[in-house]
Formats: structure tokens, C-alpha cells, sequence
């Protein structure tokens, strides 16, 4: 039995920004059923010492640097998982988004901030922090958490690591000012370790020092090893080969259950798969849309340009005239929300456009669409296309990262095992060829069934690659 020290910048349903914490919230529960301690180190966010307040406990009080720093426990929410509360001001003093202000941009003091939480989990990791709990690994995500594995490599001795990249595009890049103003140690300022073109990174303090590194699919992991996808890392990846590995995430197989899932209309499953349709209606009811057959769209997610939302836009005028229709939920770039609610105004009875967050909107359109659009330029996992698969509703990806490992073309009509519709090329004409041989497919009941029946039977839940963590876990600590 291991002890193992899960430290997130987000975890649901306490905060979330993406899907880093629904993994955050899913893989330690998958992993405590394999018999792993796992425990969660997170930010004290102002919201989230809110949402826990009636049910944290302080455990100690400490000083980091001068800062006054208390360690709260509660439990993840309906959960058995303790999670570990930093309370900082720069933490619970500030409303809002956990990485940027109300005017979009960062907060000016992150790099602060999350070399202060990478502190305390080190503290933490070296059971130092008056917990009296010897942690053997120390599972760090992201950038926010790219300290923890390069303040450990100082330590002797001190638990293994391991860095999870879930999006190398943020790369928690700061000033030559700034890491003077941390006062780190000069040796980092270095090509070979924290140094990033003029700048330094946090997410190379993960990639040059964790003992192991990991990301969210296998073919992002071979992806971020080339120029194309690797943001100026590929190098270091290449370089870093032999400890780097990609498991795909799975998905929280209670939270997105149609069978039960509170949120929806109706619930259904694989046999009673005809009571879909009445959640079809009930989302075309409250988005305002005509209540009809036609096919109806799905999208869900930030609107950024990983997201493919140009590919989108330039398709949406297009398949609303064939009569098509759409629901989307999301938020982001001004731009893309701006042009999207226009959009939404010209064709008001097949087009519904929410921009912001909701949870309860998100699974009625899971449930509610027939298809699923998800045609990410880069996407090192997604959820959505796995929300997709499991509900029914077939995806239409792009061949790339977990997109390309969790969803089967359906290439030829004799086919058999497919899952869904995959375009190569990464262009408007690509996505509407495949939305067209998806419209194609749809006219065809028995087609159609079979393909939702296939994804539907597919094993996403988190079992097989928590295994995985677990077995990586094992080697480290042999
Ligand atoms: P990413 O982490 O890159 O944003 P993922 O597909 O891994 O993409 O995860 C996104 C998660 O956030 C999913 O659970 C998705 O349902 C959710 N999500 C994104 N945008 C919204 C929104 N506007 N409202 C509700 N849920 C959202
Ligand atoms: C990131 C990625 C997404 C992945 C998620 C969880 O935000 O963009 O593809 O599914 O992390 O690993």
C-alpha cells in the first residue's frame, strides 16, 4: 500500500476550470479501489474554502518564506478522499477564477502564488509538514504544479515523483524579473533545466525533474515529441523519452451515467435507447429550438482555438440552411463568443448559444444531441467525445491526440466496429465531410443504432488506466 500525494490546481467538484479536474476528481477514487493511499493537495481558493466551509477541519499552521500559511482537511464531496486545503491569502483572499482576474488576463502574481503551493506540497511530500504521513509518490499536474518535482530534486531523501502533463500548451512561462524575484536558485536559470527563451518555465521544472513523466493519451505523447505539437518542448520530450509514457484518461462512469444521471429529462441505457429522444426534445424545448427530427449538434467547451470553433463557425451557416440544428455551451475568447451569439440571432430556430459554465446544460446536451462535435486542432485527451460515447450521442473528431485513441471512424459502410466519425485534414471542408457522412449515416436507423451501441458498450471508465498509474507507481518504488 502506497501513500500517494495528488496535488492538482483544480479538482471537481470543488473548482474546475477543465478537465483537469474531473481527472483530478475520478483517478484518486479509482486509484484508493486499488488498495493506493491517495490523498489530494490543493489550492485554498476563496470559492473553494466556501463550498467546503461546513466541513473542513484545521489541522496546522505554519510559516512559508514569512507567509502564514493553515492546512485545512475535508473530504472530497461525496467521496472518502481527503484533500488538504492550502489557505494562503494569495489563495482564499481573491474571488473568482483560480488563474486569471475578472479582466481575462492572469493574475499578475502566479508565478508567486503556485511556488508557494509547490512549497507546501513539497513540505508536504517530505512529511515535514506536520501531518505525520510519509508520502512515496508525489502525482504533480500541470504547470501549476511543475515546482513540486524541480524543489524535490534538491531533497535527500525524498519521495519519487511523477508529472502529468494534461496540456503542454501552458506552459507557466515568466520573467527573467520575476524568478529573480523568487529568489530561486541561479543553477535553474539554464537551458538544460528551467530556462525557456529568455523566460523560465514551470512546466520544464515538471519535464526536466519528475522521475517519471506522463500525459493524458499515447498519441499526444508521441505527438509533443515533434516541432508541430511539442510548443517549443519537443526537444526536452525527446530528450526525456525513456520516462515519458501517455495513458488515456477514463471518466467518472457515475457522474455521466445516462441511467441515472439527475440532469436529464429522461434517463435510458443501451436497451431502452428510444427514451433518448425525449431528452432530444426537452433540450430543443428549452434552447428555443423547433421541435423536430432534424439532426441536432452538440458542442461543449472552452472557446479557445485548440477547440476548432473556427472550423465551427465557418460550417455552422452552411448546415443550419441544409437544416440542420445546434446547441452550443461555452466560453472564452470575446471573439468567438461574439460571433457565435451573432449567429445564434440570424438562425434563432436551429441555432441556441449559451456562453458561460453549466454543469446541469452540459449533460442535457450530452444526452439531448444526436451528434457530438469535437474538431480540436491539438486535444491531448478530451472528456467530451468519452461524455459522447457513453450517451449515445456518436462524435465527429479530429484524428488527434485522445481523440484518435477513443473514437473508431466509421470508414466504410460494411464496417462493423466503429464509433464514430474522424477527419484528417484540419480545415472547414474536413470537418463538413465528415458532418456530411455522419447526416448520412443518420438516415439510416439501423446504421445509426449500431454505431451508438458500439460506443455505448465501450468500456471509459478509469479501472484499466488507474492500473496503469499504478503499475508506473510500482516500478518507481521497486
Ligand atoms: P479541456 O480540459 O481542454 O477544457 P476536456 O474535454 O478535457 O477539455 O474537459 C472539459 C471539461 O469541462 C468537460 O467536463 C466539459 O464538459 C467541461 N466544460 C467545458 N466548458 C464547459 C461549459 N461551458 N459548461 C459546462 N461544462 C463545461
Ligand atoms: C487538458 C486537455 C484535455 C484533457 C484534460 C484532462 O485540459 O486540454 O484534452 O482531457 O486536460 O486531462
Amino acid at each position: 500500500m502506497s501513500n500517494i500525494l495528488f496535488a492538482t490546481s483544480e479538482v471537481f467538484p470543488l473548482i474546475k476550470t477543465g478537465g483537469l479536474a474531473d481527472v483530478a476528481a475520478s483517478l484518486p477514487r479509482a486509484l484508493i479501489k486499488l488498495k493506493h493511499n491517495v490523498r489530494i493537495v490543493l489550492p485554498g481558493y476563496a470559492s473553494v474554502m466556501k463550498a467546503a466551509a461546513g466541513d473542513v477541519k484545521k489541522v496546522t499552521v505554519f510559516d512559508v518564506d514569512g507567509e502564514p500559511v493553515t492546512l485545512w482537511k475535508t473530504l472530497l464531496p461525496g467521496t472518502r478522499v481527503l484533500v488538504w486545503l492550502v489557505d494562503a491569502p494569495a489563495f482564499s483572499e481573491r474571488d473568482g477564477n483560480p488563474y486569471c482576474g475578472p479582466d481575462g488576463f492572469d493574475w499578475p502574481d502566479n508565478a508567486q502564488r503556485f511556488l508557494l503551493f509547490a512549497k507546501v506540497a513539497r513540505l508536504i511530500a517530505l512529511n515535514q509538514a506536520g501531518l505525520d504521513w510519509p508520502v512515496d509518490v508525489v502525482h504533480c499536474n500541470d504547470w501549476q504544479t511543475g515546482m513540486v518535482p524541480a524543489l524535490l530534486a534538491q531533497d535527500n531523501p525524498r519521495p519519487a515523483t511523477v508529472f502529468t502533463i494534461h496540456n503542454l500548451a501552458y506552459r507557466g512561462l515568466f520573467s527573467w524579473d520575476t524568478f529573480v524575484s523568487l529568489g530561486l536558485p541561479h543553477e535553474l536559470w539554464h537551458m538544460d533545466r528551467l530556462e525557456f527563451y529568455g523566460q523560465f518555465s514551470f512546466m520544464k521544472g515538471g519535464l526536466v525533474y519528475a522521475d517519471r513523466v506522463t500525459t493524458v493519451s499515447p498519441t499526444y505523447a508521441e505527438e509533443i515529441q515533434t516541432p508541430d505539437a511539442g510548443n517549443g518542448l519537443d526537444g526536452l520530450l525527446r530528450h526525456r523519452q525513456a520516462v515519458l509514457s501517455g495513458i488515456l484518461n477514463g471518466i467518472d462512469a457515475d457522474e455521466w451515467n445516462p441511467g441515472t444521471d439527475k440532469h436529464i429529462a429522461q434517463t435510458y441505457n443501451r436497451r431502452t435507447l428510444t427514451n433518448k429522444e425525449k431528452n432530444k426534445v426537452a433540450l430543443q424545448e428549452r434552447s428555443g429550438l423547433e421541435v423536430s427530427e432534424k439532426p441536432l449538434l452538440g458542442f461543449i467547451g472552452r472557446l479557445v482555438d485548440q477547440k476548432g470553433v473556427d472550423l465551427i463557425l465557418s460550417n455552422l451557416p452552411q448546415l443550419l440552411s441544409e437544416g440542420c440544428q445546434c446547441v452550443i455551451l461555452g466560453s472564452g475568447m470575446k471573439d468567438y463568443e461574439e460571433r457565435l451569439a451573432q449567429l445564434a440571432q440570424e438562425f434563432s430556430e436551429q441555432l441556441s448559444v449559451t456562453i458561460g459554465y453549466s454543469e446541469t446544460l452540459a449533460h442535457q446536451i450530452e444526452a439531448g444531441a444526436d451528434i457530438f462535435l469535437m474538431p480540436s486542432a491539438y486535444e491531448p485527451c478530451g472528456l467530451n467525445q468519452l461524455y459522447s460515447l457513453r450517451y449515445g450521442t456518436l462524435p465527429i473528431v479530429h484524428a488527434v491526440g485522445g481523440l484518435r485513441d477513443s473514437v473508431i471512424d466509421f470508414a466504410e459502410p460494411t464496417q462493423t466496429d466503429a464509433t464514430g466519425f474522424m477527419f484528417y485534414q484540419y480545415t472547414a471542408h474536413g470537418l463538413y465531410n465528415a458532418i456530411q457522412r455522419a447526416l448520412a449515416a443518420f438516415q439510416d436507423k439501423k446504421i445509426w443504432r449500431m454505431l451508438q451501441n458500439n460506443g455505448m458498450s465501450k468500456d471509459l471508465s478509469w479501472q484499466r488506466s488507474a492500473e496503469e498509474y499504478g503499475r508506473l507507481y510500482g516500478e518507481l518504488l521497486e
